[in-house]
């Protein structure tokens, strides 16, 4: 299992729900799938292997947003850590690269990605990435204000990706 420390605390969304986040495991292949459609169409399917390998593997942090007392899954982070090492120049540099942030349509505006990403940086306060890279279009609103809510900055940005930063 990936080592995740995480809060164990609880928030409420703005619709009065109580959010918990918490690693994901290969049991939430079915709502992970749900997510996924929801973002990429209903002719997607996600790889159940592949699902049960990113939650057991070191190299990803996989967590999902549950709502209420049904803990229904209602979002989902996926980072891919990686490691750099130069053995010439002497450096290790980590790098977290937040894969996947979606939130189910009818949860959005919520707090709920904003509850993620929090989340996200915990871990990366933990773990000391140099830096964080998300790709994202830059149009995309919601993903942007949202990165913005959880305290992330704009640190370079090319054309579908930008490195974000947490202090
Ligand atoms: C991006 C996404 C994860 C945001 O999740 P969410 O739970 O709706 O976000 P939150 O409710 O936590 O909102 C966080 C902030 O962003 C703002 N925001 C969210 N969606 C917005 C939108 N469509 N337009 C304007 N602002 C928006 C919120 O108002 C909030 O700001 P505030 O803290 O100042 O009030 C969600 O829209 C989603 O799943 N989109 C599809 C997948 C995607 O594009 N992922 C990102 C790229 S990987």
């Amino acid at each position: 299992m990936p080592v995740l420390e995480l809060p164990a605390e609880t928030t409420v969304a703005a619709s009065g729900d109580t959010v918990t986040v918490r690693a994901a495991s290969a049991a939430d292949y079915d709502a992970a799938n749900i997510l996924f459609k929801a973002q990429l169409g209903d002719g997607f399917t996600l790889d159940y292997e592949l699902w049960q390998a990113i939650c057991t593997a070191d190299s990803h942090h996989v967590l999902v947003a549950t709502v209420g007392d049904s803990n229904e899954i209602a979002g989902l982070a996926v980072v891919i850590v990686s490691d750099r090492i130069r053995l010439a120049h002497g450096t290790r540099r980590r790098r977290f690269h937040l894969d996947h942030l979606i939130v189910l349509p009818t949860f959005r505006r919520h707090g709920i990605g904003n509850r993620l990403l929090k989340e996200v940086i915990a871990v990366a306060e933990a773990q000391k990435p140099s830096y964080i890279i998300v790709n994202c279009e830059f149009t995309n609103v919601a993903a942007r204000k949202t990165y913005e809510s959880a305290g992330l900055y704009l640190v370079r940005q090319a054309s579908d990706r930008f490195e974000i930063a947490f202090s």
